[in-house]
């Protein structure tokens, strides 16, 4: 009996000793760092925080080292938006009493574990595909084709409290994402997580372009707002 239990204990101890570094000891419990991906339905429902098994070739270091000093909600409804559900008088309202914090971390550790997370790039293949075009975009027309043409405000805020709540708060997206990233997650988001609930849409080159405005136009305008 103790000796199983000294194993286990040595089980625990040795694998955090040979991952070393926090991202294994302190995020590995929620976060998928090593990959691959979740494949199956039943593994995307257990997920308990995003994958960051690609973060270098998805999220922006410098948004990173900030966001992990000062957490804040990115996704209105948590991981998975049917377990955060309580029943509202008109429709479904989030239960916010359910969504935990996230963990804050100092400048020092903040800095060093992004710097680990952006060398996580098994997807270079994909962003190399991706070329952005400048330009830019009015912001009703970035709305219409946002919401009427390919309806993808059934699941993220356009602004705080306007929009779906299913996926990520597309407002703030241009300063968390890489827009190659953007543009390639539109594409063919089951490329990326093979289980998402994000359907392709098989949206247009010329549209994609224009979303990768958009979001940037969005995230410009509610740093101003601040
Ligand atoms: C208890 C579970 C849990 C632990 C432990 C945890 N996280 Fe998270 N993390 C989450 C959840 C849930 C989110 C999504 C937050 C949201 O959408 O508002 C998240 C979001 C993030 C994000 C933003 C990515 C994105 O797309 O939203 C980063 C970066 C991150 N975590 C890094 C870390 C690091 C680094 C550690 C370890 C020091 C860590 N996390 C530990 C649950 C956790
Ligand atoms: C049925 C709901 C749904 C629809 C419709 C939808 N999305 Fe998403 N979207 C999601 C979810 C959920 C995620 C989070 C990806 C994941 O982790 O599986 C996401 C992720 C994203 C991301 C990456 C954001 C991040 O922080 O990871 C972008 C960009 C995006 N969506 C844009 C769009 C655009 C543009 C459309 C319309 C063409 C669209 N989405 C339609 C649910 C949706």
């Amino acid at each position: 009996m103790q000796r199983i239990m000294f194993a286990a204990l040595l089980g625990i101890s040795g694998a955090a000793l040979a991952e070393g570094g926090m991202l294994q000891k302190e995020c590995s419990s929620c976060h998928n760092i090593t990959g691959p991906v979740a494949q199956t339905l039943k593994e995307a429902f257990a997920k308990q925080g995003p994958d960051l098994s690609y973060a270098g070739n998805k999220y922006r270091e410098e948004w990173i080292v900030s966001w992990l000093q000062k957490p804040v909600r990115i996704r209105p409804a948590g991981m998975y938006y049917g377990d955060h559900l309580k029943a509202g008088v008109k429709s479904d309202e989030i239960d916010t009493a359910t969504l935990k914090d996230h963990a804050a971390l100092s400048k020092a550790d903040a800095t060093k574990v992004a710097h680990e997370l952006m060398e996580l790039k098994p997807h270079n293949d994909l962003i190399a595909k991706e070329k952005i075009e400048p330009g830019s975009i009015i912001k009703q027309m970035g709305e219409m084709n946002f919401d009427k043409f390919w309806g993808c405000m059934a699941c993220h805020l356009i602004e705080p409290e306007y929009g779906g709540l299913s996926g990520p708060e597309m407002y703030t997206a241009a300063k968390r994402l890489q827009p190659q990233f953007i543009a390639s997650f539109i594409r063919n988001p089951q490329a990326w997580e093979p289980k998402t609930w994000m359907p392709n849409k098989q949206v247009s080159e010329g549209s994609i372009q224009k979303f990768v405005q958009y979001l940037d136009l969005l995230s410009k305008e509610s740093a101003n707002a601040k």
